[in-house]
Formats: C-alpha cells, structure tokens, sequence
C-alpha cells in the first residue's frame, strides 16, 4: 500500500504471522531515472522475506528494466500494479487502466517475465467502471502472458474505496485460471478470511487497510488469536513502528508519514486501548518525534519495558541488498 507499506510496516507484518508482505508500489519511471526515493523503496531487509515489491509503469521495456532492478534488490516476486486508480497513475497508461488495454497489459507481463528470474504476480481491480468483469477476460490473458498468480481487489476503480469488493467475481476468476488467486478487499477478521476462502477457492488472502495500526488482526487470521492487545502493548508496537519508520526513512520524512497511523494504532479495538480523542489529535500536531514518543510512555508507562523487550527480539536490520544493486542507492545523495 502506498504511503503505508515500509519497511517497517512489512517486517511487523511478518512478526504478526502474515505469510508474504508487498511493498508500496514503485514507479518504473522513477527507478528509469534513478530517483533516489524511489531507489529507496527498494531496500530490502532480511527478515521481511518472503517479500514481493511492485512496479507500476506504462511502457514494457521500463517494466522489464524496473524488474530487473527489483530482482537485483532481492525481493521474492515482481508484483505489477494493475489496480491504481488514482489519476495522477491512471493518465499516464499505468495501473487500472491497462485493464481497458489487454493487449499492452499482456505485453508488459510478457516483458517482465522474461527479463526476470523470479515469479511474476499481478494486481488488478474487477476492471474501470462500476459492475466491469473486465478482470475475467484479462485474468486468463495475463496468466497466457506469463503471470504465475494473481490478485483481484474486486471493485472498480471507479469506486475507488466505496462500497464493497464483490468476491464473487474471485469466485469466477479462481474458476477461469490455473494460477493461484489472491483474494483482496474487506478482509478484516479471521471469520472474513475464512468465508472468502471457502466461497472464492481463492489460494490466499491479503489484507490492507485492516492491519494498518492493527497487527494484531495477522495473527488472529493466521492463528485463531483473539485476545486484545493491551494498552501498553499497542503503545509498544507504536513506539517501534516510529523508530523503525525514522531509521528507514529519516527523522523529517518519518515524522510527517506516520502522523495518519497514530490514530489508527490508538483509535481502534476494544475500550481497553482506546486513548482519548483529543490525546490523538494532539500527537498528531508534533512534528518533534521525541516528544511524542515522550507522550506515548506518559499515557502507558509499561510500554517503555515492553519496547526494549521487542527491540531485544528484533533482529538487526541487515539490509542485504545495497552492494548486490547495479548502482549504490545511496552514492548519489
Ligand atoms: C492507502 C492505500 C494505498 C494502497 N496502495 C496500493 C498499492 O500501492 N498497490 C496496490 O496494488 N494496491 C494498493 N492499495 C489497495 C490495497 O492493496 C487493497 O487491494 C485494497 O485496499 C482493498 O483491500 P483492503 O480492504 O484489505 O484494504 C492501496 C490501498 C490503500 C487504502
């Protein structure tokens, strides 16, 4: 997920039981041009494997070059971004729009399978437009093309977030293909997860936007695990998410990314760990990361313990990638 899925959201991910994590996705313009951010998305920690990085682009050669690039950093899959709805991607012939164009989509997943080594997975939405079962038709194409899996997140783009993925076009696309299906949209509980499986003969579920801020929902899909966790628990898992998230991507940059998880990591759940509405909004206002860190363990002391303890399991980040890379991601700064 864009804006969310750092390197610190997907090695927690791991910690919480899910069994592969994604990155944001990354443009192929970007790594075209060697822009250094977006280099950035590609580091890879050792401990996040199995791990798929996506691409998103318009044009198969940049496609196959980006790839190469993510194979190079070490990740397990090239993901290719066929869902973005957003303008800003759409207009340039990227993401959910290449479902109105299956001849070229085909040919970027041809481009990419054949610069690469690695699996090649695709992303898609149920098609443009509102009741579109566009994905039905390109799905098989993409597998013809080279796709060794696909995902479905079966709304539109133009529903962009509303309303409800339809599983039972997952249903119809796990009937039309050979290749494992990935079911996307709405899973937020273990029951969720179960019912999709059992009505799709989906291969996996992905979840998004449920385990922003909320972990704890990977281990209670993956192991029936239901007890909340505790005020000082979440304050914890908070506490490393900010170091982690200032480590990889810097004190200035951190402290504006991660204002939009402080409420989802402290709003959510049962009364228990819920945190006043105005001690949010507040933390929310600072941009000195210390000082929220320094509110946090104000509002649950055995947090600080708890924290150390976490950060004695956690292995050290070896990021193993930089001197495999056709260019040093960090020479040119
Ligand atoms: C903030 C945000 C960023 C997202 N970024 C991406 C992305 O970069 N690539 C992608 O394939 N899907 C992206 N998605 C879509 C999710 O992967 C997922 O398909 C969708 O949110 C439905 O699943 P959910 O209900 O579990 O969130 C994003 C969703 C959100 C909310």
């Amino acid at each position: 997920m864009a804006g969310v899925s750092v390197q610190a959201f997907r090695r927690q991910g791991r910690r919480f039981g899910a069994g592969l994590v994604c990155s944001e996705m990354v443009s192929c313009a970007g790594i075209e041009h060697r822009n250094e951010r977006t280099l950035g998305y590609l580091r890879v920690a050792a401990d996040e494997h199995p791990l798929a990085i996506q691409i998103f682009g318009a044009g198969p050669a940049a496609m196959a070059e980006a790839a190469r690039m993510v194979e190079a950093a070490g990740a397990d899959i090239v993901d290719v971004n066929f869902g973005c709805p957003v303008r800003k991607v759409t207009k340039t012939g990227a993401g959910a729009t290449l479902l109105d164009d299956p001849e070229r989509a085909c040919r970027i997943v041809e481009a990419v399978a054949s610069a690469v080594s690695l699996p090649v997975s695709v992303k898609m939405r149920r098609g443009l437009r509102d009741g579109s079962r566009d994905c039905l038709e390109v799905g098989p194409q993409l597998v013809e093309a080279g796709a060794a899996s696909l995902t479905l997140h079966p709304r539109s783009a133009q529903q962009m977030y509303t309303g409800e993925a339809d599983h039972a076009l997952t249903a119809e696309l796990v009937e039309r293909v050979p290749v494992p299906v990935v079911a996307s949209g709405d899973i937020t509980s273990r029951a969720r997860a179960q019912a999709v499986l059992a009505t799709t003969g989906a291969a996996a579920v992905m979840v998004g936007r449920g385990a922003q801020g909320n972990p704890w929902v990977l281990r209670e899909i993956t192991d029936g695990e239901t007890a909340d966790p505790t005020r000082e628990e979440v304050v914890a898992e908070l506490l490393l998410f900010i170091r982690e998230t200032v480590r990889e991507l810097g004190e200035r940059r951190a402290s504006g990314f991660l204002k939009k998880f402080y409420g989802w990591y402290l709003g959510r759940g049962c009364a228990g760990r819920r945190f006043p509405r105005p001690f949010k909004a507040e933390l929310t206002q600072i941009d000195d990361l210390a000082e929220v860190e320094r509110r946090l363990l104000a509002a649950a002391p055995g947090a600080a313990e708890l924290v150390e303890r976490l950060l004695d399991e956690l292995p050290d980040v070896d990021e193993v990638l930089l001197d495999r890379m056709p260019i040093s991601i960090y020479g040119g700064g």
